[in-house]
């Protein structure tokens, strides 16, 4: 059983579907697999655990092994959208103690017209042109809701050579306490090698909790378990 007082941690994984018409979505090809991991060291570690999950994302506990003592459980709810998942952050951030935004939201989505989402496009000979418009920055807009003991975490995958740049220019735009720093090449691979940037008062701190690439359990288990320590002390310190 979670203890009645134990840190509640939200997570969401996975791509967004922005719908052009009833049948049709513009996608990513995020797996969700570094928020799966994230999820069950979470839960490990004693969290209790709400994860938003998206479209294609596997149900981390329907294939799980039934053990006589049953494990903790994540509570799982679903977002295709990014809309949704905005909807779904207003609702869960507030109550919780630690976010961790590992969704990969859309940056643009197809600019809708009355009734697109009743009907389908018709093929036709002249082609088709969808106007995209830009999503609004989840984890910015909800960063603006953070109240002290609160801790929130983006991601930011980048090119190599410009990386942790581009992770500062996140952290403080965002202004969230954390943004986990990847190379571009993370997307497909097993292994992640990650840089976490922190904004403490004296300004941004690089960390690098392993010393070269580990799996992505691994890489979550320990940023789970930083996640902890780091709290701790930003707790004992306010
Ligand atoms: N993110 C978000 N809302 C968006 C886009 C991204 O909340 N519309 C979040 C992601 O979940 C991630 C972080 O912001 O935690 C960084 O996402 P990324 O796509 O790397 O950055 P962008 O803000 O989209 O900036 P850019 O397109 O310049 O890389």
């Amino acid at each position: 059983m979670v203890p009645p007082s134990a840190p509640r941690l939200l997570i969401t994984a996975g791509p967004t579907h922005e719908p052009i018409d009833a049948v049709r979505y513009l996608g990513n090809r995020s797996s969700g697999t570094l928020g799966l991991a994230l999820i069950d060291a979470g839960v490990r570690a004693g969290f209790e655990v709400t994860a938003l999950l998206g479209p294609g994302v596997a149900n981390p506990q329907s294939e799980a092994p039934q053990s006589e003592a049953p494990e903790p459980e994540a509570r799982i709810e679903r977002f295709r959208s990014a809309e949704d998942l905005r909807t779904l952050l207003v609702e869960h951030a507030p109550a919780s103690d630690v976010l961790i935004m590992a969704a990969a939201v859309a940056d643009y989505r197809p600019r809708l017209s009355p009734g697109d989402l009743q009907s389908k496009k018709r093929r036709t000979d002249a082609g088709l042109t969808l106007k995209l418009e830009p999503v609004p920055d989840l984890l910015a807009e909800i960063a603006t809701t953070r109240r002290p003991g609160q801790f929130f975490a983006g991601f930011a995958l980048e090119p190599r050579e410009e990386l942790l740049e581009s992770a500062e220019r996140k952290l403080l735009r965002k202004n969230v306490d954390a943004i986990v720093a990847n190379p571009l090449e993370t997307m497909d691979a097993g292994d992640i090698e990650a840089r976490i940037l922190t904004r403490e008062t004296e300004g941004v701190r690089v960390v690098a909790l392993t010393d070269g690439p580990v799996s992505k359990a691994e890489f979550a288990t320990r940023f789970i378990a930083w996640i902890g320590e780091h709290r701790d002390t930003a707790d004992s310190e306010s």
